[in-house]
């Protein structure tokens, strides 16, 4: 594994632990070596002392002194800065001789954990100095942001493919190591009681709600050229909406997975059939223009919320409500499936009876939920709604792996299905351009909205229009 930005934040908070956890379980392979490249001239010993800390800091188990032993003498650390020639010449000769030491088999994937920038650079500059050819394979992992829209996007992705063959390509999004983001295609196509209900004619709604209590922090200069469409639409909450929507997969591998997926990106309503002012909802928490590196005049978007539909017969005239944002109530992601009203219901003085709900919750909590309607005991005939509910990380000892983890097995295993594809890619940007022309930018179509709350107040309306409600549950 060779990372380029072996001193930066991504490495020290997940790269490093999730090789950590995977040596602590016994899943690291035996051949196995890292160099990590940083510009930063340090001493072998120098990094390796600062990555322990960083598992201390991190690691979800305890330190165990003889795994980490083993792993830590196999991390080194090549300085070199990434236009440089030379430093490519000297990192071929040492992954030669780790080649060797290692019995790697040439094997090698290069993980870009560094500002977009030098993506192409790298790729280039790998190619040119003869990294990416000879025995074994060649992959690329690459962190998001994939471009800032279709145009450059586009760009980046000729240049990696100049180098980088597709199969070899993987881009991440770690959205797509959450376990319960595996989980969902499992309690939807393994179960034989969800699938026949999860279409138009059953389901009045999908609501996925990815909500942050954090604010941009250091990451202003970032932000002010993302915006929460472009940072978490394009990328976490389309798969989101992919994985939720998409047919079975013909058969559980990468391609078929991705075919599907795509297929739904593609059915997305674009702008022409969108009622953009009335279905798009853009905020700015209160305080973000005081946030370091942020322009006092910034009119990036730290929240969005959009009504979608789908061209297809399965979620004709089914709405997808969809929300994300920055200095919310509280850190949630989670996906809602509201069932339509049952055709029979009576109750007690005519109260209305609650739809069924089915609940995935991603993130803190991970586990499902599916609400119902019951008796309340008693003489009286009251309907009240009862939950089922299974928590996979409630229980004291429970600890899920990171999605880094699996990711980076996957990587290794040559298993691209939690990592997106080119063509996913591409549609996902042309949805979010076609919103940007649109709305963001414009002062007018921006609400402030306080901090600790659920996002502006439109973002209500867009449901209380059509006689519906965001469930904050
Ligand atoms: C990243 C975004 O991709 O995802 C961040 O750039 C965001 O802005 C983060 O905070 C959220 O990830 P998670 O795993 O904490 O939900």
């Amino acid at each position: 594994m060779v990372i380029f930005g072996g001193t930066g934040d991504l490495t020290h908070r997940k790269l490093i632990p999730a090789l950590y956890h995977l040596a602590y379980q016994g899943l690291l392979p035996e051949n196995f070596a890292v160099a990590a490249v940083g510009r930063r001239e340090k001493s072998e010993e120098v990094y390796r002392q600062e990555v322990l800390q960083s598992v201390e800091k991190y690691a979800r188990f305890e330190m165990d002194q003889k795994v980490w032993r083993e792993l830590v003498e196999r991390i080194y650390y090549i300085p070199f800065s990434f236009e440089e020639d030379e430093g490519y010449k000297r990192l071929r000769d040492f992954l030669e001789k780790l080649d060797q030491g290692y019995h790697t088999g040439g094997n090698r994937f290069y993980y870009l954990a560094v500002s977009p920038e030098s993506f192409p650079i790298i790729v280039e500059r790998l190619k040119s100095n003869q990294l990416t050819q000879g025995e074994g394979w060649h992959r690329l992992v690459i962190e998001k942001p994939f471009g800032q829209n279709l145009d450059s996007a586009q760009r980046l992705n000729e240049k990696i493919q100049e180098v980088f063959l597709e199969r070899d390509t993987y881009r991440i999004d770690h959205y797509l190591g959450k376990e319960m983001i595996q989980n969902m295609m499992v309690i939807r196509f393994a179960n034989s009681i969800f699938e026949p209900l999860w279409n138009h004619q059953y389901i009045d709604h999908i609501q996925i709600t990815a909500a942050e209590q954090e604010g941009v922090g250091s990451r202003g200069g970032y932000y002010e050229k993302a915006g929460a469409l472009r940072d978490m639409v394009q990328n976490h909450i389309l798969q989101l909406l992919a994985i939720t929507a998409m047919e079975p997969p013909y058969k559980n591998d990468a391609e078929a997975i991705r075919d599907e997926k795509v297929k739904i990106l593609r059915s997305i309503r674009f702008k022409e059939t969108m009622n953009m002012h009335e279905d798009v909802t853009l905020g700015q928490y209160r305080g973000y223009l005081q946030e370091q590196r942020v322009d006092p005049n910034s009119t990036i978007e730290t929240f969005a919320g959009l009504k979608l539909f789908l061209d297809s017969e399965r979620w004709k005239d089914v709405p997808f409500y969809i929300r994300t944002g920055k200095m919310l109530k509280e850190k949630m992601t989670q996906v809602v499936v509201q069932f339509k009203k049952p055709p029979l219901f009576y109750s007690h003085e005519g109260e209305e009876v609650q739809p069924n709900l089915l609940i995935i919750r991603i993130q803190p909590e991970e586990g499902a939920v599916f609400q119902f309607n019951a008796k309340k005991p008693g003489t009286l005939q009251q309907v009240v709604p009862v939950d089922m509910n299974f928590c996979q990380n409630c229980h004291i000892g429970a600890n899920s792996p990171e999605a880094y983890e699996k990711l980076l097995l996957d990587v290794m295993e040559g298993d691209a299905s939690r990592f997106t594809r080119w063509d996913e890619v591409e549609q996902s940007w042309k949805f979010i351009d076609s919103l940007s022309d649109c709305c963001t930018n414009k002062k007018e179509l921006l609400e402030t909205y306080s901090p600790g709350g659920w996002g502006p107040i439109k973002s209500e309306e867009l449901l209380l229009r059509d006689k519906r409600k965001w469930w904050n549950l």
